[in-house]
């Protein structure tokens, strides 16, 4: 008998055991493979998914999209302001109503707590697509794209540099901490994770034989590291913050001279995205005129590296979040 986690949530991966988070990973190459080949497996045909989005969304929207018309499912996007969530309807009773209709829901908001609610309540399996404190799918495609590179994951040496308490931050660190990785927090003072996360990922990581490093020194950070991770410093909903955040996280930029301290030539670059690494956005655009910066938490040298394989974590987003929904339904 392998792993049953038929009716289980996926809120974080606090909740889950190496070898579950493994498994999910394994199951993910094997759907890649299927999709590839052309080989059908439509394990959840007749079921109805609701993919719930109070923030904005490409590829987790998209992931959860194809991912549940390639398995045979029916997703259908409630989007902000779609319905009465929130303005009319409390979680709890949105919850009930969703639970006697679809089969698993997908929820992208603000409070982590909305999240808890919908699983509490709704009585079928609830995935997290991003709160602001955990955002565990994304987890599971990035390590599937160190699988895929490096071929392994315990002991790899892994850097997050930026806003280390934000939810990438966390749920990188708790990753690692389950996955055994050696794990450096590479960020200002004022932007270290919570304590009591880095105290929960520090004792898993005695069970695990990772390590967990926090420091606001960049040098020490990366040095040999295999991969350095960067994310934007201005999460959704914390738009007023950017002067701030720039001013703090300006000498924390992912550039060719930092690839360079780690010592090592193949170190890969990743990012959860979407990222600014040039003026191709409005927001971009918005902050070169402002502050002068040209890119923020990542140059576009880096970004287009042959180091960088962002584009690998995007696409692993809908073979691993398919592996998270037909384990937790069929
Ligand atoms: N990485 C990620 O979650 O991207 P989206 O915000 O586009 O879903
Ligand atoms: N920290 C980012 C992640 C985006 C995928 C945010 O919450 O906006």
């Amino acid at each position: 008998m392998g792993f049953n986690l038929k009716g289980r949530h996926f809120l974080t991966l606090k909740d889950f055991t190496p070898k579950e988070i493994d498994f999910l990973i394994d199951q993910a190459i094997e759907f890649k493979r299927l999709k590839y080949a052309g080989i059908p497996h439509k394990m959840l045909e007749g079921k109805n998914i609701a993919l719930l989005f109070e923030k904005p969304s490409t590829r987790t929207r998209c992931a959860f999209t194809v991912a549940c018309i390639d398995l045979g499912a029916h997703p259908e996007y409630l989007g902000k302001g779609d319905i009465q969530f929130g303005k009319k309807e409390s979680n709890r009773d949105t919850a009930i109503v969703l639970g006697r209709m679809f089969d698993g829901i997908e929820f992208r908001g603000f409070k982590h707590e909305t999240v808890e609610d919908l699983a509490r309540y709704s009585g079928v399996p609830v995935w997290n697509g991003l709160t602001d404190k955990f955002h565990p799918t994304q987890i599971l495609a990035d390590f599937m794209t160190i699988k895929e590179k490096l071929g392994y994951l315990k002991g790899v040496k892994f850097a997050f540099i930026g806003d280390a308490r934000n939810n990438m931050g966390n749920s990188l660190m708790i990753g690692s901490a389950k996955m055994g990785l050696d794990f450096r927090s590479v960020a200002p003072k004022q932007l270290f994770p919570n304590e009591e996360l880095v105290t929960y990922a520090q004792s898993v990581a005695k069970e695990t034989g990772a390590k967990i490093t926090i420091t606001d020194n960049i040098a020490e950070g990366v040095k040999d590291v295999d991969v350095i991770y960067t994310d934007v410093w201005v999460s959704m909903g914390e738009e007023a913050q950017f002067e701030e955040r720039i001013n703090l996280l300006k000498g924390y930029q992912v550039n060719k001279q930092m690839m360079e301290l780690t010592g090592k030539k193949d170190t890969l670059f990743m990012h959860c995205l979407p990222a600014f690494h040039d003026l191709e956005t409005e927001v971009g655009r918005d902050i070169h005129q402002k502050f002068g910066l040209e890119a923020m938490e990542v140059t576009d040298e880096v970004f287009r590296s042959k180091n960088s394989v962002v584009f690998d974590e995007a696409e692993n987003r809908m073979h691993t979040i398919k592996a998270v929904m037909a384990a937790t339904l069929s």
